[in-house]
């Protein structure tokens, strides 16, 4: 295999998007979109990528972080210039050079590991990845000669009536020889209507110097979807929806309607586990085997194990051990572990909380920066005081524990293993191991007291 380079565009304005944002910084199915362009060069073994930022350049660097390097082009003279910026880096190396688009996110590794392979295996200079489109108004026209080799492309904008016919395009992908590539790069100039380097003008250059250029026609032209204001976006993040589900579901997960379940495209998921509808999987969500996930779960972040069962509840940034069951109507908040076979009922709120194994919240609670044990049980209503005013406290319910009803627990506070404390109690001393705990009014009966009430008017007795 031949060293692999990339040069990723991502220098140009989107004004149409409108947008504060860079375009290229637009998330889709959780991600920036050039993020997604990254990852799949990542796949087909491309470590040394230059990404040619420009406006918003800072916002795009710190978006990717530092382990690629990036080239600057103050100035955006055209696709040639741009890709002229990644010179330094890349001028001495020996073998292909890719050259993708940060705003063609939908690319998948699969079409790219062909386009190289057609590269390779022409032993062209250069290879261009076209697609045959219905409507190719806009996009540079693949012009060949009578036995079907590329002469050139030519841009909607210079193209004549007789060009503007031809319905193969260029997708704005590549493979280069890299030497080749600066040369050809040296010579183009910008006598367009446009006034700009092409980098299209490569393919003729390189012709004309005697050199193979090769076109790889793609299967699927929707994976050259470029994205360039907020409608494509959202194409492009329904066609990315539905590619993540698919996939899913090939690896054994069924989801009961995947047009309503929207997928990260990091996430993972075990087999046989069910997604019903309305559910959002975020982040760097893991899920295991056999859940069942939703109606109308949004998942940030989380780690579920397997068995699992997740209804009508919000839940970020936590672990889910196996067999709990969760909502419906539940909140759980960053920081949260809870344990095998927990419930958590509805309208519960976890924060920074950990419960172990086999507890019960079932219903009405707010659980926060607490350590509950195992086997405890927690009644209706039980609230955890865990903010003074100033800081947070905890509350510790150590094992097999009971907490009755409407209880309020004063941190920072602790309750022993085996101990219970009387509904209605608002705690805020530490109950010892097998203690009960009361800590309300005692109840008064009087007797009697109804007949002492002035009656009201036309009332019986
Ligand atoms: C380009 C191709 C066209 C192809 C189309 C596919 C050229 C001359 N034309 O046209 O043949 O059909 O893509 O979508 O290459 N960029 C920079 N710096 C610049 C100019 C552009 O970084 O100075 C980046 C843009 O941010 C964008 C990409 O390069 O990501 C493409 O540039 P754009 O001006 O949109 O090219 P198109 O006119 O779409
Ligand atoms: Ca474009």
């Amino acid at each position: 295999m031949s060293n692999r380079y990339a040069v990723v565009l991502a220098a140009g304005q989107g004004t149409r998007m409108k947008s504060k944002l860079h375009k290229v910084l637009h998330p889709l199915c959780g991600k920036p979109m050039v993020q997604h362009v990254l990852d799949t060069l990542a796949e087909v073994q491309v470590h040394d990528v230059v990404v040619v930022v420009g406006h918003e350049a800072e916002a795009v660097k710190s978006a990717l972080g530092d382990g690629i390097t990036y080239a600057m082009q103050a100035e955006q003279l055209g696709t040639a210039h741009a890709v002229q910026q990644a010179l330094p880096h890349l001028q001495d190396k020996r073998g292909t050079t890719l050259i993708l688009y940060g705003d063609v996110p939908l690319l998948t590794s699969d079409t790219l590991t062909q386009l190289i392979d057609c590269h390779i295996e022409q032993q062209a200079a250069a290879t261009v990845l076209t697609a045959v489109l219905p409507d190719p108004t806009g996009y540079g026209r693949i012009i060949r000669n009578e036995t079907g080799e590329v002469l050139r492309i030519v841009e909607h904008k210079d193209a004549s009536e007789a060009e503007r016919a031809v319905q193969e395009v260029n997708t704005g992908i590549y493979c280069f020889d890299n030497e080749k590539m600066w040369k050809a790069l040296s010579q183009v100039d910008n006598d367009n209507v446009q006034g700009e380097y092409y980098l299209t003008d490569c393919i003729e250059i390189l012709r004309k110097a005697g050199e193979k250029v090769s076109a790889f026609v793609m299967s699927d032209p929707e994976e050259s979807n470029g994205v360039n204001d907020r409608v494509q976006l959202s194409q492009a993040e329904a066609s990315m929806r539905r590619r993540i589900c698919e996939r899913h579901m090939r690896n054994g997960v069924t989801i009961t309607d995947p047009d309503h379940t929207y997928i990260d495209a990091d996430v993972k998921i075990g087999p046989d586990t069910v997604i019903h509808p309305g559910t959002y999987l975020r982040g760097r969500t893991v899920i295991g085997a056999d859940c069942v996930i939703g109606p109308q779960a949004d998942l940030t972040d989380m780690v579920i194990a397997d068995k699992v069962a997740v209804s009508y509840t919000v839940a970020v940034g936590s672990e889910i051990e196996a067999e709990a069951v969760i909502g419906p109507f539940a909140y759980i908040r960053p920081g949260s572990h809870i344990g095998t076979s927990v419930k958590i009922g509805d309208f519960v709120e976890l924060k920074n909380a950990k419960v172990g194994a086999g507890s019960k919240i079932p219903h009405l609670s707010y659980i926060g920066d607490a350590e509950i044990g195992q086997g405890v049980n927690i009644g209706c209503g039980t609230v955890t005081v865990n903010f003074d005013g100033a800081q947070k406290h905890k509350t510790i319910v150590d094992d097999h524990s009971f907490i009755g009803c409407n209880a309020n627990l004063v941190a920072p506070v602790r309750v022993g293993k085996h101990a219970y404390v009387a509904a209605g109690s608002t705690i805020n001393q530490d109950v010892p191991d097998e203690a009960l705990a009361i800590a309300r009014e005692r109840q008064v009966n009087k007797l009697g007291y109804a007949n002492k009430l002035p009656r009201k008017q036309g009332k019986k007795q």
